[in-house]
């Protein structure tokens, strides 16, 4: 488990070429996991490459593959604050860096008594901003970059490059006193620009392996029976091989659906051969289609060996 020293996990085994780039061995294998989230060993090694560079961490996968929770997992692990910046479609670099509340200013002048002279009070740092001025070093979660348009990764370049910016309407400068350890997720889909990618150390989660997410269910649910785990993880894994699925279910998915089949007490010889609830697993209708047809097809092996 991601608490546990892990005996694979080797000083020789960091990063060989960035080796004589470390200001002293102890700082390279900092982040260890924490105890609610199971890592692999070559996504801590991109968490401490990062750390180390005070480069950008870039993580990609499929939805529900832990991206987010990553951040969780550092901040938890180093016991460090947690800023999350939520991408939209809408959201502009800008927003990140400060915002000018032009508005609000112009209602004090109208209707308020408070000196608007000072321009300072209608300064609203955005999460880098925060992350910026922190007074000690914090994690910042830029989460779903994708979902902005291409530009805004580009946008960010510098600032995420030295950790500063200027405000012209104040003349302040802000400046990192600690870089902050960055967490920038995409999804697997969308190609980013290669001036920022260029930037980052990049990390794929691949989807997890049966070993490990037998691990990352125990996470969830310490208490699982056996049973229930092999045969739920067997048909789990069946389903993701259905041909064209539109949407595969992912940890997240995995997850909710054992929370529910334990709830409901169900006998697991049951949740070989029905797949009940599949709703918790399968959002599209086309996917539920592919299921009926393919399902039994696949599994016919494994429902006659008992499950
Ligand atoms: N490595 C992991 N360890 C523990 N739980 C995990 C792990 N990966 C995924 N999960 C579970 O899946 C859920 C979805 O993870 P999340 O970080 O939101 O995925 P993503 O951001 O990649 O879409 C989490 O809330 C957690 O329950
Ligand atoms: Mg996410």
């Amino acid at each position: 488990m991601s608490s546990l020293p892990d005996p694979a996990y080797t000083k020789s085994s960091n990063f060989g070429q960035g080796e004589n780039l470390l200001p002293d061995n102890n700082t390279f294998d900092k982040f260890q996991g924490s105890p609610d989230y199971v890592t692999s060993e070559a996504l801590r090694n991109a968490v401490n490459v990062s750390i180390v560079l005070g480069r950008p961490l870039l993580i990609r996968g499929e939805p529900g593959t832990g991206k987010t929770l990553l951040a969780h997992s550092i901040a938890r692990g180093l016991n460090k604050k947690l800023i999350t910046w939520n991408i939209k479609s809408t959201t502009k670099a800008q927003e990140g860096l400060y915002v000018y509340d032009t508005v609000q200013r112009l209602n004090d002048s109208r209707f308020g008594d408070k000196d608007i002279s000072d321009i300072k009070h209608y300064i609203k740092l955005g999460k880098l901003g925060q992350a910026f001025r922190a007074t000690e070093q914090v994690v910042l979660l830029i989460d779903e970059i994708d979902k902005a348009d291409i530009e805004f990764p580009n946008d960010l370049l510098n600032e995420l490059d030295e950790m500063t910016f200027y405000i012209p309407e104040t003349n302040e400068t802000v400046a990192a006193t600690h870089r902050p350890i960055t967490v920038i997720t995409s999804n697997a889909e969308k190609e980013l620009p290669d001036a920022f990618l260029r930037r980052c150390i990049f990390h794929y989660i691949e989807f997890p392996t049966t070993e490990l997410m037998e691990e990352i269910v125990r996470v969830h649910f310490p208490d699982i029976k056996e049973k229930l785990l092999r045969t739920a993880l067997q048909a789990f894994y069946s389903l993701r091989q259905i041909d064209q699925l539109r949407k595969k279910p992912s940890t997240s998915e995995l997850i909710d659906w054992l929370k529910v089949l334990i709830a409901s007490g169900i006998a697991y010889e049951k949740v070989a051969a029905e797949i009940p609830f599949v709703g918790a697993l399968l959002k599209k209708e086309s996917d539920h289609d592919r299921f009926i047809n393919q399902y039994h097809r696949l599994t016919d092996g494994f429902l006659k060996s008992g499950g």
